[in-house]
């Protein structure tokens, strides 16, 4: 029997439920309470999942976050059921959701034990294609050179290219480089997981990601691509001095600073799942929907062993559904 098959949809069930929380907030302004009540749902959801889960990316280190904080044991399955790391983001894209802008999503990605690395630096340089492109990337490489071979791969010219790229003061220059290029450019004000995986999804219209955003969902991209045939690279791009020896510090080398993590570095295996719902909604998911008594969430599911990718639209009804709550240690309305 294939466990992993069986629980993938369970996993669903987790972002649809920290969607659900996080949605009422959409556009309050209160980014923080948004991201508790996202945290709260997908902390008490993953309990009822049959596995031995051990968070690697969540909300931070234990002392900061009193939920899904690394190293926190999950699940409520037994010593027979799958132990499992854990990688979540109850909301990428927590401004998006306090100003009810596009593309908030509820992120989770599973793997076997060992298989999904944290990056120590707080961002990442990340490079990042869809399948057609898989192979033709280098970080290293200059920015000319990755547009003209990804452009051959699709058989168009670069100036029929669109880089997603988030829009930062510290992506002056890569803009600059990318239009001077001919490409075009999507900008992106949050919310870069969804950018990378804008890259393997045909109708997206997007066809690489570049720039520097945060570690962790630099790993959650890259497990997300390991199930769509994708690749990314990804070099840890410390803010400062002060960063910088911290990692040195940890235990990292010089050599580890300027290491390109390829895709299978960080998200290893074919064991990988990853789950996502929409929030607030965009070109990867629409957004939770209110009619009447029921909400209507749209999710994904992907498993990089069959890289099959199955779209879910969940009727929920709220005056006879609850789920559970973490902080208040009781079933909850949605
Ligand atoms: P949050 O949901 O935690 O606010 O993150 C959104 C996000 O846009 C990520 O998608 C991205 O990796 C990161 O923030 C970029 O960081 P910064 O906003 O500091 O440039």
């Amino acid at each position: 029997m294939d466990r992993q098959r069986e629980i993938t949809l369970e996993f669903i069930r987790v972002t649809e439920a920290a969607a659900l929380k996080a949605s009422r907030w959409m556009g309050r302004g209160d980014k923080n309470a948004a991201d508790q009540a996202a945290v709260d749902a997908m902390r008490g959801m993953l309990d009822l999942v049959s596995i031995q889960g051990t968070i690697v990316i969540g909300e931070g280190e234990k002392d900061e976050a009193p939920m899904l904080y690394i190293g926190e044991r999950v699940g409520g399955g037994g010593p027979s059921d799958p132990k499992v790391d854990i990688a979540v983001d109850p909301i990428d894209g927590t401004t998006l959701t306090s100003r009810g802008l596009p593309n908030a999503i509820s992120v989770i990605a599973v793997g076997n034990g060992g298989t999904l690395a944290a990056l120590p630096s707080y961002y990442a340089d990340k490079i990042a294609v869809g399948p057609q492109a898989r192979g033709c990337i280098d970080i290293n490489a200059p920015l000319k050179e990755n547009l003209d071979r990804v452009a051959r791969a699709y058989g168009v010219g670069t100036g029929e290219l669109t880089a997603i790229v988030l829009d930062r003061p510290r992506h002056e220059e890569v803009i600059r480089r990318i239009r001077q290029c001919g490409a075009r450019i999507k900008l992106i004000s949050d919310g870069d997981v969804a950018g990378a995986i804008a890259t393997a999804m045909e109708d997206s219209g997007v066809n690489i990601l570049f720039g520097i955003g945060g570690s962790p969902e630099a790993v959650i991209s890259a497990a997300a691509l390991r199930c769509l045939g994708g690749e990314m690279q990804v070099k840890m791009w410390p803010r400062d001095e002060g960063e910088r020896r911290k990692i040195l510090d940890m235990g990292y080398s010089e050599a580890d600073l300027d290491r390109v993590y390829e895709t299978e570095d960080i998200a290893k295996g074919d064991s990988i799942i990853f789950c996502a719902t929409g929030i607030t909604g965009g070109d990867f998911l629409p957004a939770v929907r209110y009619d009447g008594s029921l909400a209507i969430t749209h999710s994904v599911a992907m498993r990089a062993r069959t890289r099959t990718v199955r779209y879910i639209t969940a009727h929920h009804h709220l005056d006879i559904k609850t789920i559970p709550s973490r902080t208040e240690a009781r079933e909850i309305e949605i």
